[in-house]
């Protein structure tokens, strides 16, 4: 196999000059790369092999001893692949699209949102470790940090993380994880992510390299169209690609992105621990997600503020969580933070609200606004997940957020009968008609 030299060697660095959109890197990648020869192909080609001819021991011995120590490498010089969890073209071209896409030098992909998490947890602690949580997280995070990671001798603190004291306060020193979503799901609280990190360095300002405090942030809800918290001092961010940046709702898949340092680790831990991101699946994420993500992101940002508009006025409903919103809690720290490609606030695309009523009317009357749409509602489907073409509606206390306990959801302030809504790609009049008909059946 011949090296092959990139035509275009200074093509990322003029990306993250800013003389081109990384936009524009997203549809058109590298028109050639070391994983790969594509220049010839207008679409990246589909790589489909679990194992690669070795052609010699010598070359076999070459492979293992190149593999995931990628910085040694030369620009441009192809890596000999061996084997396709270890390491393959089709997840490789998406995993420099992805790190561009998030300002990282890195990116490693795992077969779900969900199993990049575990790796991240699992490359930065060790048994007599101790991280710090925000109190509200994904159902399936807050599972995996309070019933894995404490068998492994890993155990967490959850604190509301708006409260940087609390922050202070509950940093150990055998502390090594400070982790949150920003926007979080599904209340929409924004976290400071410069703010967060600012208490971090301080502690670790007194710390040896290998007991720093790393700060790892959730990007999933607003994807790097529309936040990069690693311009914002984070370490690592993780990412479901399932979502936002999938798009289309046919695949699942992970991320965890950074800088150089992490790469031998996550990968290494992805080899043994599997979880690798198929190429077949890697494929549709580079060529259709990622290509498309701002231009459907950026429209469903502005249907989602008018649909966040029309239900704040609406009599039914008591409160919206829309960061775009003037009235949102924590609108300064999103505009702070929530900025797309060309710097402008970019306030998402979902949103989190409750009806009016005492609590148990709250809970009922969301069940019963949920019922309605699954049976009735053409633009709205009731199902869990989000960041697709189509609108999906759910009821986190007791689909998404069940795992929590009914006093952490109360704490994190998810209502027993609050609603997430992601918005999608139909028609605003069609979203809002639905949700006016379904609001206006409630008793
Ligand atoms: C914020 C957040 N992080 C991570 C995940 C997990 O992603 P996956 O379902 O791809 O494992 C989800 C899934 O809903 C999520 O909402």
């Amino acid at each position: 196999m011949t090296d092959q030299k990139d035509p275009k060697p200074a093509f990322r660095r003029r990306v993250r000059e800013g003389l081109y959109n990384v936009r524009s890197f997203l549809v058109h990648g590298r028109y050639q790369t070391g994983q790969w020869d594509y220049s010839h192909h207008v679409i990246p080609p589909l790589s489909s092999s679990v194992t690669y001819r070795l052609d010699s021991a010598e070359r076999g011995a070459m492979g293992f001893e190149g593999f995931a120590a990628h910085e040694h490498r030369e620009p441009g010089q192809q890596p000999v692949y061996i084997y396709d969890r270890l390491d393959e073209p089709t997840r490789a071209m998406l995993e420099d699209h992805l790190a561009m896409a998030e300002g990282g030098e890195i990116a490693i992909c795992f077969s779900t949102g969900m199993a990049a998490i575990a790796a991240a947890f699992g490359v930065l602690t060790r048994v007599g470790q101790h991280f710090v949580a925000h109190q509200t997280l994904y159902g399936c995070t807050y599972s995996l940090l309070t019933s894995w990671l404490p068998r492994f001798g890993v155990e967490g603190s959850y604190v509301d993380l708006t409260d940087l004291e609390a922050l202070d306060r509950s940093i150990r020193p055998e502390t090594r994880v400070v982790y949150f979503e920003t926007p979080t799901n599904p209340t929409l609280e924004i976290i400071d992510i410069a703010a967060v990190c600012a208490v971090v360095k301080k502690h670790n300002a007194h710390r040896e390299q290998a007991d720093r405090i790393h700060v790892v942030v959730d990007n999933t809800f607003a994807s790097p169209a529309q936040q990069r918290p690693l311009e914002h001092g984070a370490d690592l961010v993780v990412a479901s690609l399932t979502k936002n940046i999938g798009g289309f709702g046919t695949d699942m898949g992970g991320a965890v992105i950074g800088s150089l340092k992490y790469e031998t680790d996550l990968i290494l831990y992805r080899k043994d621990f599997g979880g690798a991101l198929a190429p077949k699946t890697a494929w549709p994420i580079l060529v259709y997600g990622l290509p498309t993500l701002d231009l459907r992101l950026g429209r469903q940002a502005k249907t989602a503020r008018r649909v966040a508009d029309f239900l704040a006025e609406h009599p039914r409903v008591a409160k919206v969580h829309y960061p775009g919103r003037e009235d949102f809690p924590w609108r300064a720290a999103a505009e702070r933070q929530m900025r797309n490609f060309d710097g402008d606030f970019a306030p998402g695309i979902m949103i989190y609200f409750e009806l009016a009523g005492d609590p148990e009317q709250r809970f009922e009357r969301g069940r019963a606004l949920v019922n309605d749409i699954a049976a009735n509602a053409y633009t709205l489907t009731l199902a869990v997940s989000l960041g697709q073409l189509r609108t999906l509606i759910e009821m986190p206390s007791a689909m998404t957020h069940s795992v929590l306990p009914a006093e952490v959801q109360c704490g994190g302030g998810i209502d027993p009968g609050g609603i997430r809504l992601s918005i999608g790609i139909e028609d605003a009049h069609d979203i809002i008609r639905d949700l006016d008909e379904a609001l206006g059946k409630l008793s």
